[in-house]
């Protein structure tokens, strides 16, 4: 079974060829092709995604990245899988005008996926499952921060998410308020140095209170009020911009790790599954190992790598063969900005 997906919810155009082949009840996965074309240069200068240039952007680059595809991957084609949300309307409707066209072409049926999902599913390529749920899945990227409590493949519930900014964005803003260019995570978490001490104490919005959700909003406006209150002198100074940068990626750290690892104990789970862009972020990564060992619980941590927590379609494909297993067929697919993970797409 061959499986083309396209994922064009925000600002890469990604399209992935991959083989799924059921081996004594497990399902293996061949990566064939697995193209993202950034768009970050383009959006660089806006410090954020602009939508109708991504949707321009995505036009130009589909026929493109197809070609370059089949070309890498001369496989026949099963099924055609594509994002129908969540994410930007306009992005989403040319991945699904783009995969209408090429199923019709092909003759093959079209799978619609979740974005969200797909960054869960990530983790399970080729991935032992057995006690793995249910699970407490943290999705964190640039447009979404939820909690998720995940009974198995397709059992979804949302325990919590973001009251305003999401995580991602949090990190995208703060870096824009220092000069430092988009997107912020990979910037800041590249000057934070966890050894640095300071006196500088950003809020940890939320921490403590017995919900899942989050707030990064106040912590955005927090830097930029210390950053306002600061001299010429200090605000070009790399000692403080590198002390920011470390304050505000433990903030988020620290709220992330606090109410995942609640959620884990609350709900008895057997992992910690983090999906989506902030899941690139090396020292979440290790700090949540060491809360988990700290505290002695036996949960398993799942962050996939850090190509795969960014978006691509090679999730996106995952996504699609688990709604082809399903048996869900689709005529028209339409794109829905706001489809939740317990959602029916
Ligand atoms: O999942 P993603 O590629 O796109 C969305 O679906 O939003 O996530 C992009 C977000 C951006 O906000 C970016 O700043 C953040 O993920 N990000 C990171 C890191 N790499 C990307 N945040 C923290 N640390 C990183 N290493
Ligand atoms: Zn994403």
């Amino acid at each position: 079974m061959i499986i083309l997906a396209i994922e064009t919810s925000c600002d890469d155009t990604c399209i992935s060829i991959v083989e799924a082949e059921k081996d004594r009840g497990k399902t293996k996965f061949k990566v064939l092709s697995n193209t993202v074309s950034s768009q970050v240069k383009l959006h660089a200068k806006y410090g954020g995604v602009y939508p109708t240039l991504a949707k321009r952007e995505h036009l130009k680059n589909l026929p493109i990245i197809l070609k370059k595809s089949l070309k890498e991957a001369e496989e026949k084609i099963d099924i055609v899988a594509v994002t129908a949300g969540p994410g930007l309307e306009p992005c989403l409707w040319t991945g699904i005008n783009f995969a209408h066209n090429l199923a019709k072409k092909l003759r093959k049926p079209i799978m619609a996926t979740n974005h969200i999902e797909a960054h869960i599913l990530a983790n399970f390529i080729n991935k032992e499952t057995k006690n793995t749920f249910p699970a407490i899945c943290l999705v964190v990227s640039g447009g979404h921060t939820q909690l998720i409590l995940m009974k198995g493949i397709r059992k979804y519930k949302i325990l919590g998410e973001t009251r305003d900014d999401a995580a991602g964005e949090c990190f995208d803003k703060a870096a824009r308020i220092l000069g430092l260019g988009y997107p912020g995570g990979p910037i800041i978490s590249k000057l934070a140095d966890t050894k640095i001490k300071g006196n500088l104490k950003l809020p940890r919005p939320m921490i403590f209170q017995k919900n899942y959700d989050f707030s990064f909003s106040g912590l955005k406006t927090a830097v930029l009020y210390d950053f306002k209150s600061r001299s010429d002198k200090v605000k070009n100074s790399k000692k403080y911009i590198q002390k920011m940068a470390t304050e505000i990626q433990q903030a988020i750290i620290d709220v992330l790790i606090h109410k995942t690892i609640k959620a884990a104990k609350d709900f008895k789970a057997k992992s910690i599954v983090l999906g989506g862009g902030v899941a690139a972020n090396q020292e979440l990564k290790e700090q949540f190992q060491s809360a988990i060992n700290k505290q002695g619980l036996k949960v398993n941590l799942f962050v996939p790598e850090p190509i795969l927590c960014t978006d691509n379609a090679l999730m996106t494909a995952v996504a699609g063969y688990f709604q082809w297993l399903k048996g869900k067929k689709w005529k028209k697919i339409k794109a829905n900005a706001n489809l939740r993970i317990d959602e029916n797409i």
